[in-house]
């Protein structure tokens, strides 16, 4: 099959960890005879730097006529430390959303077995996690009326919903839960927006079509607390921009690192698949970011080809490289691989037809990054 794949690195370490995604699906496009031509372009501070636009007219339509977007992370420190910038990265990646009209955001939080001691939490606590966040990604707060006031003492972020926006990703939520466990969560602050209730509203119209889904409604606060008390009761989670956003960094602390999960935005057409972690410019450069969250994500895009077995392989070698402890910092301070030796050794396991041949002990030799 021959694919167009529209690749964004962007900025901080999202050059580094795109460049391990990429060299994972060559080996995915020569092992299974594909043809990925892979077409870069700037986004965020970068482009900012050289076009004086986050998003520049020509990645936009790149993106348009491409079959998926893999995109890396944007951010930088000049604007974070810089609140009276007019133009900022981010606005690149809200655009980017839009104009492709990805409404949906998919973030599947699941375990790594083999790091459950990793996590910050107590194994009792969040064995058998294995949750999937439905983020609505093109309305809400992020994109409503802002502004401020004429002597610059009063600001203000619009929240407004319609029935469609709510709707549309909701379906896609019900859906996923009927071909899952069967429950759908419902995060909002219903006892105080009028969105919340929208939502609340909708979601109860549309739950008649799917009786076989247990539906729970839950106060964003309250679930900020009942994701790192008791992730697994968590199937589904439906929720608004605004919430999708912290409840999906929170859910990562699970995993062990936010440089394990990946995401998939899917709308109209074209969909987009990025690392859920952001640009992490204090690791830029240095190689010791961690690339599996931007290599699952390739994993999603494949899966967006239909390409089942493929993306199977990536998983099972990402699986693979975290059992023998072939990880970044993130994940052992201790005894760590750089990031692209992470990329290496899961382009080899995929590769290999015989694992069993593979000496991981030589994996780790010369490869500890400086931090
Ligand atoms: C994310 C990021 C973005 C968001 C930023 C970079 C604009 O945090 O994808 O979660 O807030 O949506
Ligand atoms: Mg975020």
């Amino acid at each position: 099959m021959k694919k167009r794949i529209a690749v964004l690195p962007g900025d901080g370490i999202g050059p580094e960890v795109i460049k391990q995604a990429k060299k994972v699906l060559d080996v995915i496009a020569q092992k299974y005879n594909h043809i990925f031509q892979y077409d870069f372009a700037l986004v965020g501070a970068i482009a900012i730097d050289k076009t004086g636009n986050p998003l520049p007219s020509e990645t936009i339509e790149l993106c348009k006529k491409s079959d998926a977007v893999l995109f890396g992370a944007i951010g930088d420190l000049k604007y974070d430390n810089d609140p009276k910038a007019k133009v900022r990265p981010e606005q690149g990646l809200l655009r980017l959303r839009k104009s492709l009209g990805l409404y949906a955001n998919i973030r599947p939080v699941q375990l790594f077995p083999s790091l459950i001691e990793r996590s910050p939490l107590k194994e009792n606590h969040i064995i058998d996690t294995d949750l999937i966040v439905y983020r609505e990604l093109t309305g809400g707060i992020y994109f409503g009326e802002k502004g401020r006031s004429e002597d610059g003492r009063l600001a203000f972020d619009n929240c407004s919903y319609s029935v469609n926006e709510i709707k549309r990703v909701a379906v896609m939520a019900f859906e996923a839960a009927t071909r899952r466990k069967k429950k759908l969560t419902l995060i909002d602050k219903a006892n105080v927006l009028e969105t919340s209730r929208l939502w609340r509203e909708t979601i109860q119209v549309i739950s008649t079509d799917y009786p076989d889904v247990e539906i729970e409604y839950l106060y964003v606060d309250n679930a900020a607390m009942q994701i790192i008390q008791r992730p697994n009761q968590f199937d589904v989670i439906l929720t608004d921009n605004l919430f999708g956003d912290i409840i999906s960094d929170e859910a990562s602390v699970i995993t062990g690192s936010i440089g394990l999960l990946p995401s998939a935005s899917i709308g109209k057409k074209t969909s987009l698949f990025e690392p859920i972690h952001g640009s992490y410019p204090q690791a830029a450069g240095k190689d010791i970011a961690n690339p599996i969250a931007t290599i699952l994500s390739a994993a999603m895009l494949l899966e967006s080809f239909k390409m089942y077995q493929e993306a199977s392989a990536i998983r099972v070698a990402v699986n693979r490289s975290i059992e023998q402890g072939l990880v970044t910092p993130d994940i052992n301070p201790s005894s760590h691989v750089t990031c692209s030796r992470v990329g290496d050794i899961i382009s080899l396991l995929i590769e290999s037809n015989t694992p069993k041949e593979i000496n991981f002990e030589n994996m780790f030799e010369g490869s500890l990054p400086v931090i």
